[in-house]
C-alpha cells in the first residue's frame, strides 16, 4: 500500500471516531436535559395534595421544634450600668407563684454577663413593626456595638429593677433575678417579674392586653412571623368536639391570607336568614372600587338593592339568579358609559367592572360573607331586564348582580388547578 493510500484510511478512521463520541456525548446530554425536564415537569403537576400524608411521622432528630417560638428583647446593665439590649427566643414564663420568667443565655453573650452581675433584667415585648430592633439585637452584641445608641432606640432605666427597657416597646416585664442553672450549652437565668408596663394604646378597658393591637412576633424555622388572627376563645372551641376525627388537609393551607380567601371563594347560591350591614356592604364596594382600571377611568357605578319585591323581581326574570328570593341583599355592578372613555377604548369597561367584580367576591369571602356573579349583559334580554326593574339611565349598562349574604355552608370551593392549561416557554 502506498503512503498516502495509508494516511487516508489514518485519517478516515479518526474522523469516524471522532464522530462516534460526538454522537454519543450529545445522547448523554439529551438523556441528561430529558431528565431534568421531567424533575421540571413532575414537580409543575405534582399537586399540593400529593406532597402531604397526614398523620405519618417523620423522625428529624433532636432539634429545638418548638413552633412558634417567642422572640423577645432582654434589657440589662453591665457593671458600669451601660444598658445593653439582646433577642433570646428560649424564653418563656416557668412559675406562677411568684410569677416567674426562665430566659436562657449563652455564655458568649454579653448579656450573660450583665445579668449574672446586675441580678436583673427586663423581658422587652415587640410588636411586628419593631422587627428590624429585635433582629439587630439579635445579630450584634454590646461588646462591640452600643445597640441602643445605634437603633435610636431609648433605654429607660427601671425605677423597680436593676435593669433597663425599651421606650419604645409596647409592653415591658421587669424581673428581678432570683436563680439560675447552667444547662450546659446556656445558663437559665429565672427571674421574679416585679411589674409589668404597657403601652396604653394597646390595653382595653378591663386592662388587658389587645392582642391584634400589639401583632405579636413569632419566631421560627429561622423567620419572623407576625400573629393575630384570632381563632377561639379558650373552652368556646371544645364545643365542636363530637368524637371524630378530624384529618387536617395540609394541601388547603396557603402561605399568606390572600392567598387563603382566593382559594377559598366559592359562589355561594345559599343564604342564611342573617341580615348584611351598611357597613359590610360598604366595606365590599370600597374593595370593589380598588380595582384596576383602564386609564383610572373607573367606569362604574353599584347599585345596592335591598327591597324584598326587587330582589324578587330580578329572581323572577333572571334565569340564573334564583338564590336572590333567598338572598337580603345584591350588588348590581354596571359599567357607567359616560366615564368610559372614547370609542376606541369603550369595551374596557366590560374588563374594569369584571375587575372590581372579582374584588368584591374575594372581599365577601374573607368577611365570612357568601356571594355569586350572576350574569346580565352581555345578554340583551338579561340587560333589558335588571334596567327596567332598577329603573337605570341609558348610560349605565349592568354587568352582573351578585347576591350576598351569610352562607349556609352548603356552597364549597372547587379544586381548578390544571397543570395541562398551562404552556411553558
Ligand atoms: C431570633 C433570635 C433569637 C435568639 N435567642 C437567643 C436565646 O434565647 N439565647 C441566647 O443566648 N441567644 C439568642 N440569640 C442570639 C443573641 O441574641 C445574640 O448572640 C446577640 O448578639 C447577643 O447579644 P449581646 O452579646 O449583646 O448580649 C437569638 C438571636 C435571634 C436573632
Amino acid at each position: 500500500m502506498d503512503k498516502s493510500k495509508f494516511l487516508n484510511i489514518i485519517l478516515a478512521i479518526a474522523v469516524l471516531v471522532l464522530v462516534i463520541q460526538l454522537m454519543q456525548k450529545e445522547d448523554e446530554s439529551l438523556k441528561q436535559n430529558k431528565s431534568n425536564a421531567s424533575i421540571m415537569v413532575d414537580s409543575l403537576t405534582r399537586t399540593p395534595d400529593s406532597l402531604v400524608v397526614p398523620f405519618k411521622k417523620k423522625s428529624i432528630g433532636v432539634r429545638s421544634a418548638i413552633y412558634p417560638k417567642p422572640a423577645m428583647v432582654i434589657g440589662s446593665y453591665n457593671e458600669a450600668g451601660k444598658p445593653n439590649i439582646m433577642t433570646a427566643a428560649w424564653i418563656g414564663v416557668c412559675n406562677s407563684d411568684p410569677l416567674s420568667i426562665a430566659v436562657s443565655m449563652r455564655p458568649a453573650t454579653y448579656s450573660y454577663g450583665n445579668v449574672t452581675h446586675s441580678k436583673a433584667f427586663t423581658v422587652n415585648i415587640p410588636s411586628s413593626e419593631l422587627i428590624k430592633y429585635v433582629d439587630y439585637a439579635g445579630r450584634l452584641s454590646g461588646k462591640d456595638v452600643n445597640k441602643f445608641k445605634e437603633t435610636g432606640l431609648t433605654p429607660i432605666k427601671s425605677n423597680l429593677v436593676n435593669a433597663p427597657y425599651i421606650k419604645e416597646f409596647p409592653i415591658v416585664i421587669e424581673c428581678e433575678l432570683t436563680e439560675y442553672y447552667d444547662l450546659g450549652s446556656h445558663r437559665q437565668f429565672i427571674g421574679k417579674v416585679i411589674d409589668v408596663k404597657v403601652d396604653e394604646a394597646i390595653l382595653k378597658p378591663d386592662d388587658r392586653i389587645d392582642v391584634n393591637l400589639l401583632k405579636p412576633v413569632v419566631y421560627g424555622g429561622g423567620n419572623y412571623y407576625e400573629t393575630g388572627r384570632f381563632l377561639a376563645k379558650v373552652g368556646e372551641s371544645i364545643d365542636e368536639i363530637d368524637g371524630q376525627p378530624f384529618v387536617p388537609d395540609y394541601s388547603k393551607i396557603y402561605a399568606n391570607d390572600a392567598l387563603r380567601v382566593i382559594h377559598n371563594r366559592k359562589s355561594v347560591r345559599h343564604f342564611t336568614e342573617q341580615l348584611v350591614s351598611k357597613e359590610q356592604i360598604e366595606t365590599l364596594l370600597k374593595a370593589g372600587m380598588a380595582a384596576p382600571t383602564a386609564a383610572n377611568r373607573q367606569p362604574w357605578v353599584f347599585y345596592v338593592v335591598t327591597q324584598r319585591t326587587v330582589l324578587d323581581s330580578l329572581g323572577e326574570q333572571l334565569p340564573y339568579a334564583k338564590m336572590l328570593f333567598q338572598a337580603q341583599t345584591a350588588i348590581v355592578v354596571c359599567g357607567d358609559m359616560d366615564k368610559a372613555g372614547n370609542l376606541a377604548d369603550k369595551g374596557y369597561w366590560v374588563q374594569d367592572c369584571a375587575a372590581a367584580s372579582e374584588n368584591i367576591l374575594l372581599a365577601a369571602e374573607s368577611m365570612g360573607l357568601g356571594a355569586v356573579w350572576t350574569a346580565s349583559y352581555p345578554y340583551d334580554d338579561r340587560t333589558k331586564a335588571v334596567t327596567q326593574i332598577l329603573n337605570l339611565p341609558k348610560n349605565h349598562v349592568p354587568l352582573n348582580v351578585i347576591p350576598v349574604g351569610y352562607p349556609t355552608g352548603e356552597d364549597l370551593p372547587k379544586n381548578k388547578w390544571k397543570p395541562e392549561n398551562i404552556f411553558w416557554r
